[in-house]
């Protein structure tokens, strides 16, 4: 099949986490067409096993193929860790994986100590540190799940004091190891950007998507696949449960005033 650079971009993640990438995305590709699937139903994805992974990731690659998508980014890092291996030859479109798109960047940083931030089944793949370390052995990387997080941004509870309390707790987990810097290795976390900087300095944190996004465009170039649309791009949102929670949640993080959210 050949590739129309014309055609959309789909835009993978289990709910709101992945528009901090869409975000990114917007500043340096602003005429792409995107569509957005956030499959809300099953989050949170860093609780599910590998082969409910499998299955969710499919029923979007699938919705994708029908749109005619010329590459997925897979936003989400709990995917990225446990199934883009699995999938990765099965589609017609590239796959843009998170984890395995910016490891080669953070393994650069003149640091000894990275800390990452994720959820538990990202954590348990060991995805961040075994990239990491392909490029940079002598690295110490730390680890963290932060089961709660996101659960704290879909339901858009980041600053009742309950949620406060279980951010300040895995911060000061991870700053017992000093870190030089932090990676909020899940596409919820830099949400919570404003209450982890209340206890940190802002400039320990690292959002992988500013790199991921100059990686994918970067190799859409050197495919020949950017768009050639002169005019900005769309962008529609699917979601698989409440669309007015995805917009009250997304929202933080993502102009949704007059955006197009259907139900998938
Ligand atoms: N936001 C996704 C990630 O980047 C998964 C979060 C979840 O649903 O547990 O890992």
């Amino acid at each position: 099949m050949t590739v129309n650079k014309n055609n959309p971009i789909g835009f993978f993640d289990s709910g709101v986490g992945g528009l901090t990438v869409l975000k990114e995305f917007r500043n340096i590709l602003p005429n792409e067409d995107c569509i957005y699937f956030g499959d809300t139903k099953n989050m949170p994805y860093g609780e599910k096993s590998k082969e409910q992974l499998i299955e969710y990731s499919k029923y979007a690659f699938e919705f994708f193929e029908k749109q005619g998508v010329k590459a997925v980014v897979m936003a989400c890092n709990t995917t990225s860790a446990t199934v883009y291996d699995i999938l990765k030859n099965d589609y017609s479109f590239k796959l843009y994986p998170i984890i395995q798109s910016v490891t080669k960047l953070l393994s650069g940083l003149q640091v000894d100590t990275i800390g990452v931030f994720a959820t538990q089944a990202t954590v348990n793949s060991h995805a961040y540190s075994k990239g990491i370390k392909s490029f940079s052995p002598e690295k110490n990387i730390v680890e963290i799940a932060c089961p709660d997080w996101v659960k704290i941004v879909e339901n858009h509870e980041e600053n009742s004091p309950e949620a406060l309390g279980k951010i300040k707790e895995k911060l000061s987990e991870m700053l017992e190891f000093r870190p030089a810097r932090i990676v909020l290795g899940c596409t919820h976390y830099p949400f919570l950007l404003p209450q982890l900087s209340q206890i940190a300095d802002k400039e320990l944190f690292i959002n992988p998507a500013e790199a991921f996004v100059k990686f994918i465009k970067a190799d859409l170039e050197f495919n020949h696949l950017l768009s050639e649309n002169p005019k900005n791009g769309s962008d529609i949102f699917y979601t698989s449960s409440s669309v007015e929670q995805f917009v009250i949640a997304g929202g933080m993080f993502y102009n949704l005033s007059n955006a197009v959210v259907k139900l998938i």
